[in-house]
């Protein structure tokens, strides 16, 4: 990336003021359906198997991905935000496949004649069988197959392509272990990023905003040292989890209160690129070495964590506080079968970014997860993060009342709040 412009110049990333991104997210494999060249794919089929349901036609996306667009243009958004199934590009190695290329760029297209920006993850939790059964992430060999990968996506729909980011989430190898792409050795996927960003950076067609979708989790923790103290009252009490192991690793503290949530604390740290992506849901209660007890009265979502839209805010807080960078909300949201819960839970964590514009963080964005129900991982069918519903048996989504009311905030902005 930083080959692609001099050294020092701000990134002229989009979003600021009255230009703010107000969109929606989704991934291929757990929309498209089909993916049937893919490692997950392998893995779902693998008895016994960790899935509670199979993917199988997921949401059918594949087919419907463009009038899910005009949907998306049509509720009031201008961003929408989708992965590349690399397993489609390259369903074996080397072996690029043309009309893969051409459907994205149909894709990429239709979103830009919408009227909207197109964020693209290169790969979000996937990779094609052949990668996966060669070590993936998890050998030195599979750095470079990655590394082409992103260039090739560079070279051909960086023309078309907003905003980039490389890998999603590269810091949650711990929570999802059952994913080979993302079971990775830090060292090996920090690695592997950072050369993806340099390649693409070399690339004619630049993709002109290459970013970095994180997951951070603010945690609240007893301050036991003058460190974790003042992260903490930068954060407003909360530390994101992924400070918390940085000042663990500086220490040297083998205890690692938080490493099981989160392993890959080295490209939070890093987070090369030109802006920084947050992506929250939840926050967690921690003592010195375990997590504390909810307390009986809280609410959970169908995801069995805490329903908990404030701690968004904490996050972009902690994160302004660290990185002189902007910042784009990449993620966020609620599974929920309660429409109205999805209601309040926009309105108070939109309440929450209000508060950090009015005290000029730079944040520019703000992308809801999701804008289908779609297959939750491990978790299947089961939890509703979506904006819309989808009907399982004949794909027809139904945009719930949250649609429609996100949709109004972004088509008036923050200036009508
Ligand atoms: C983060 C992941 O990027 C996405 O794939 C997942 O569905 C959501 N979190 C909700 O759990």
């Amino acid at each position: 990336m930083a080959g692609a412009r001099a050294a020092g110049r701000p990134p002229s990333v989009p979003g600021r003021g009255q230009g703010f991104l107000w969109g929606v997210a989704g991934a291929a494999y757990q929309t498209e359906g089909g993916n049937v060249a893919s490692d997950l794919w392998v893995m779902e089929h693998t008895k016994p198997s960790i899935f509670k349901d199979p993917s199988g036609d997921a949401v059918d996306s594949y087919h419907r991905v463009f009038d899910d667009i005009a949907l998306t243009a049509s509720l009031g958004f201008n961003t929408y935000r989708f992965s590349i199934e690399w397993s489609r590009i390259e369903p074996e190695r080397g072996q690029v496949s043309r009309a893969a290329l051409a459907y994205y760029r149909r894709v990429l297209e239709a979103i830009r004649a919408h009227g909207m920006l197109p964020m693209v993850t290169f790969v979000h939790f996937t990779s094609p069988r052949w990668f996966a059964a060669a070590g993936g992430f998890e050998t030195r060999e599979g750095i470079a197959p990655y590394v082409d990968y992103c260039r090739l996506l560079t070279r051909e729909l960086g023309d078309l392509i907003g905003m980039a980011t490389t890998f999603n989430e590269p810091n949650l190898g711990a929570l999802l272990a059952w994913s080979p792409a993302i079971r990775p050795l830090r060292p090996l996927i920090a690695g592997a990023r950072q050369l993806a960003a340099k390649a693409i950076g070399a690339e004619q067609f630049a993709p002109p905003m290459l970013g970095s979708a994180q997951v951070q989790q603010p945690i609240m923790i007893e301050a036991h040292d003058e460190a974790c103290a003042a992260v903490r009252a930068e954060s407003g009490g909360r530390i994101p989890i992924g400070v918390t192991l940085a000042l663990n690793e500086e220490r040297g503290d083998p205890r690692n209160i938080a490493r099981k949530h989160s392993t890959a604390m080295l490209p939070w740290l890093q987070a090369d690129g030109d802006w920084v992506g947050v992506q929250n849901y939840t926050w967690t209660e921690v003592g010195e070495d375990t997590d504390l007890p909810l307390p009986a009265d809280v609410e959970m979502t169908q995801m069995g964590y805490p329903y908990a839209p404030e701690s968004l805010a904490a996050v972009v807080r902690t994160v302004a506080a660290h990185w002189n960078k902007p910042i784009y909300v990449t993620e966020n949201g609620v599974s929920s079968e309660d429409d109205s819960r999805r209601v309040a839970f926009i309105d108070r964590a939109l309440e929450g970014l209000a508060g950090c514009l009015r005290d000029g963080i730079d944040l520019r964005g703000y992308v809801h997860w999701s804008l289908l129900d779609n297959w939750e991982w491990v978790h299947g069918f089961g939890p509703r993060f979506g904006l819309v519903a989808v009907d399982r048996s004949t794909f027809a989504r139904t945009p719930k009342p949250s649609a429609a009311h996100l949709g109004r905030i972004a088509r008036a902005g923050w200036a009508a709040r």
